[in-house]
């Protein structure tokens, strides 16, 4: 039987792809909150022997998870088969350690919370940094979908001669990717987070792309600051004016603006989080990713991710 997806987040175009391309029936649901601020949630679709998948990215996290979870429980009680989220942007995964003494790992806690009301989760590329795995933490089945190769295809249909750049070790994992299906030089600077919104970056051998057109990558930007950091090293090297590549943009407290006053020529994202800056559609591998754990057919727009 089909199953039924529901649209808790904001990103209809995205809701409507993967429904399309997983076969999955639209439901309906009725949300609101209550004038104490409390929320209320009618499934208005009958999931008695469906299953039944939730999508919402997970940006802003805290004003969508309680309803969320009180979402997955009433269709349990309502006798959905099985109940999965679909989180396009995971939350929660960069506080990945306790950094300073009295911190709690709340990329554990939260997944646990997760795996407690769901059943599977789909995502695209988490911050898996000191964690490996999500099944280091998560105790449902998961899978991870790889933005790598439409990232890749995106740098190879758009930027002539590109020299890729990761601001930092971290996201080596996705530039080294990247690079190489881009057939594309990479270098990874070094990153010093001082704060919140202190970044520093130092220094690599760059000079010797300088006839290149450096693209910046990485998994997530939040502030802007890492990405801000990293063109002021370009400029200071006189490098072209950079393209900035994401597979989420949070995009907090303005950091679009920062990222274009720094001189960034273009913002390119994953439709992961609604933004004007999607460039890259992931919706068909969500789908491909979640028809797999759900064993429903696949449609023929989607394709594997590999
Ligand atoms: C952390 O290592 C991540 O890969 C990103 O570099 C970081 O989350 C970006 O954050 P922001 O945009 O706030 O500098």
């Amino acid at each position: 039987m089909r199953p039924i997806i529901f649209n808790f987040g904001d990103n209809d175009r995205l809701f409507q792809s993967v429904a399309e391309d997983l076969g999955a029936d639209l439901g309906i649901v009725e949300r609101r909150t209550f004038p104490d601020g409390e929320s209320y949630i009618r499934f208005e679709t009958d999931c008695k022997g469906r299953e039944a998948i939730l999508i919402c990215s997970l940006d802003r996290p805290d004003a969508k998870v309680l309803s969320l979870v009180l979402a997955a429980d009433t269709l349990h009680d309502l006798g959905a088969t099985r109940v999965s989220l679909i989180a396009p942007y995971l939350a929660y995964m960069r506080q990945d350690s306790s950094f300073q003494p009295g911190e709690g790992i709340t990329a554990r806690y939260f997944a646990k919370l997760l795996s407690r009301h769901f059943d599977w989760l789909v995502t695209v590329d988490p911050h898996l940094h000191r964690f490996r795995s999500l099944d280091e933490i998560y105790t449902i089945p998961t899978t991870v979908v790889r933005a790598a190769p439409l990232l890749a295809s995106w740098i190879t249909n758009n930027v002539a001669k590109p020299v890729l750049i990761g601001p930092d070790s971290e996201s080596k994992q996705w530039v080294a990717d990247v690079a190489a299906r881009a057939n594309a030089p990479a270098l990874i600077l070094k990153k010093i987070r001082t704060g919140d919104h202190t970044v520093r970056i130092s220094v690599p051998k760059i000079e010797a792309h300088r006839e290149r057109t450096p693209i910046i990558i990485d998994d997530i930007i939040s502030t802007g600051r890492t990405m801000v950091a990293t063109i002021e090293h370009l400029v200071e090297m006189k490098m072209a004016a950079p393209v900035c590549i994401a597979v989420h943009g949070v995009f907090a407290e303005g950091a679009a603006d920062l990222l274009s006053h720094a001189g960034a020529t273009r913002v390119v994202t994953c439709n992961t989080i609604e933004d004007k800056s999607n460039a890259i559609d992931v919706s068909s591998c969500i789908a491909a990713a979640a028809g797999a754990l759900d064993g429903t057919h696949i449609n023929s727009r989607s394709s594997t991710n590999s």
